[in-house]
């Protein structure tokens, strides 16, 4: 019986910045919930009773009034004073562990049955679950041996060169002990941990199928909201046109899904397509929003935005700008009309 998880939300989330300069990554939302609420309802289902939050000091007062409003799991915090990437951690709260319990990377989660994985992991002090996917180039993946035990890891190969597409899911089954072995500081998983355990034949790794939510960049927060309005998750669900309460939508939402948050505004003669629209944002008429994240309480001009742009929180874009390639805008910023365009003035 799992009693106890580490949750690992300390990270700076570079990668989903501007939105992480709000919001940390752990509470961004999806389909209108807090990630880590997806964590905890799979947690339950093995029946965890105590969560550790293992976060950095970024944003404390954030998770401190989260924590403050969760009764279950009973949450704790431990808050670092330096980053001490991602096994460091553990190492901090060595005295509050139990014998066994689950360490998760704050950013994704796979929704396999997790009882599963717990009775099907070797008896081994650390497992991996694993996940398959199709283009391995932007992970490190996983061979183990038939008796689940990791035999190595091979870095980012090109798809169907590898033995295996399995790659680490980010959740963990552990045994305290494994910590014994490091100081106190810095310490990574992936550079230092797992790769003495794989040489000291103590590292598991358990193949677990089912859909694989990760926020951990703009692409795969997108993505997260398309398999969740396909109803490909069993943790939350999202209508394919979703409206926030006091969202006021009267242009159009186009493909196969939108999000707009609570209080969002989109005007008549504005354009929404497979985009999330958080809590507050106003996409002005003759607007078009194609693939992208508009933040909370941004203005939207007359303008266009599409391929991955990611607006900050209350940043405003100006009447005639146009924001494509992945280009990010940071929070409360203002882009005066036509700043940025692809056309020349006529
Ligand atoms: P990027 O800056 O975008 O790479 O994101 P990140 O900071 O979250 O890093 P990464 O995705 O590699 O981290 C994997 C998980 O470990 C995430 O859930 C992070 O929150 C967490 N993590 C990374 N560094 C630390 C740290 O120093 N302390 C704690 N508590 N968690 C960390």
């Amino acid at each position: 019986m799992i009693r106890q998880a580490i949750l690992l939300v300390g990270g700076r989330g570079t990668r989903m910045w501007p939105l992480t300069d709000t919001v940390p990554k752990g509470l961004l939302p999806v389909a209108g919930v807090p990630f880590i609420e997806l964590q905890f309802r799979l947690l339950a289902e093995v029946g965890v009773e105590e969560v550790i939050l293992a976060i950095g000091t970024s944003h404390e007062s954030a998770w401190r009034t989260y924590a403050e409003g969760t009764t279950s799991p009973v949450v704790h915090l431990a808050v670092e004073q330096s980053k001490l990437d991602t096994a460091g951690p553990l190492v901090a709260v060595r005295d509050q562990l139990d014998d066994r319990f689950l360490v998760l990377n704050g950013d994704v989660v796979l929704e396999g049955s997790l009882g599963q994985f717990v009775e099907d992991a070797p008896d081994l002090p650390a497992v991996l679950s694993l996940v398959g996917v199709e283009d391995t180039s932007a992970y490190g993946v996983v061979v183990t041996n038939d008796l689940g035990k990791v035999e190595r890891f091979i870095e980012k190969p090109p798809p169907g060169t590898a033995p295996t597409n399995a790659v680490n899911a980010g959740m963990y089954l552990m045994s305290r002990s494994v910590f014994d072995a490091y100081d106190e500081g810095a310490l990574s998983f992936e550079q230092t941990v797992f790769p003495s355990l794989v040489e000291q034949g103590l590292l598991g790794g358990v193949k677990i199928d089912g859909v694989w939510l990760d926020i951990g960049t703009p692409p795969l927060y997108l993505q997260t909201h398309r398999d969740v309005a396909a109803g490909n998750s069993r943790l939350v669900n999202m209508e394919p046109a979703h409206h926030g309460i006091g969202a006021n939508v009267a242009g159009d939402l186009d493909g196969n899904w939108n999000f707009i948050g609570p209080g969002a505004v989109v005007e008549e003669g504005a354009r929404v397509r497979e985009s999330i629209v958080l809590a507050g944002a106003t996409i002005r008429s003759g607007s078009v929003v194609e693939d992208s994240i508009v933040g909370w309480n941004a203005v939207v001009e007359n303008a266009r935005i599409s391929d991955t742009t990611v607006i900050g929180a209350g940043a405003v874009v100006g009447e005639g700008c146009e924001l494509t390639a992945a280009v990010r805008i940071g929070p409360g910023s203002s882009l005066s009309a036509r700043s940025v365009t692809f056309e020349p003035p006529s």
